[in-house]
């Protein structure tokens, strides 16, 4: 038996159904940013602790665009750093939503750093953050779908799924 349902309503994923579904690229977010001495050790590395918070601050953002509630980050992957980032380098994140539980959003965040003399990009690391979106009295509250539009927003929420279960188990054990 074929399924008759609407194509748009077979891509619609999680969140609340009462909520308007939305897609990864109505939230995704492009922040840049040329790292200064303030930002960097003595040798012109920038810290990785400040690159971790522009993840945390990127990733925040996708999740409150796909929310349009303020959120609070709940979970974060490790993360593994590539290659430095420079004093002067421009830092550039890209965000996305991968995946929405109940009141929570999985956000990919992808770092690439630019020397803005000779143009060449480096990709510094990837990293998945999960945000939790609160209603006014600071519970959490629930989330729209996600519209999945493409193969690639398919198999981000298939690892998205994997990660979340795996970060639960995880906790539950703690
Ligand atoms: C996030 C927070 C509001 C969740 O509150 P809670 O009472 O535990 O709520 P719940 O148990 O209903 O969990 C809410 C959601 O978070 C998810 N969640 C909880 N712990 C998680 C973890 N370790 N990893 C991933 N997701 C997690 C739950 O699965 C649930 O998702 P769902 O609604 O999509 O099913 C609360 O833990 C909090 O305020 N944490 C501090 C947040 C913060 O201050 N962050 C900044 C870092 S300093």
């Amino acid at each position: 038996m074929t399924d008759e349902r609407p194509q748009v309503e077979l891509n619609v994923h999680g969140g609340d159904a009462r909520l308007p579904a939305k897609c990864a690229s109505e939230s995704q977010v492009m922040l840049s940013q040329q790292m200064m001495p303030s930002d960097a050790n003595p040798l012109g590395n920038v810290h990785g602790g400040y690159v971790m918070k522009l993840v945390d601050e990127a990733g925040a953002l996708a999740a409150m665009r796909h929310a349009r509630r303020p959120v609070v980050t709940v979970a974060m992957d490790s993360i593994t750093f590539l290659s430095p980032v420079r004093v002067g380098h421009v830092i550039m994140l890209h965000s996305a939503v991968n995946w929405v539980g109940k009141s929570s959003i999985e956000v990919g965040v992808r770092v690439e750093a630019e020397n803005p003399i000779t143009g060449e990009i480096t990709h510094t690391n990837s990293a998945y953050a999960v945000f939790v979106a609160l209603d006014d009295a600071g519970k959490p509250c629930t989330v729209p779908p996600l519209i999945l539009e493409t193969d690639q927003d398919r198999r981000r929420w298939d690892e998205a799924e994997a990660r979340q279960q795996l970060r639960l188990t995880r906790a539950k054990k703690k």
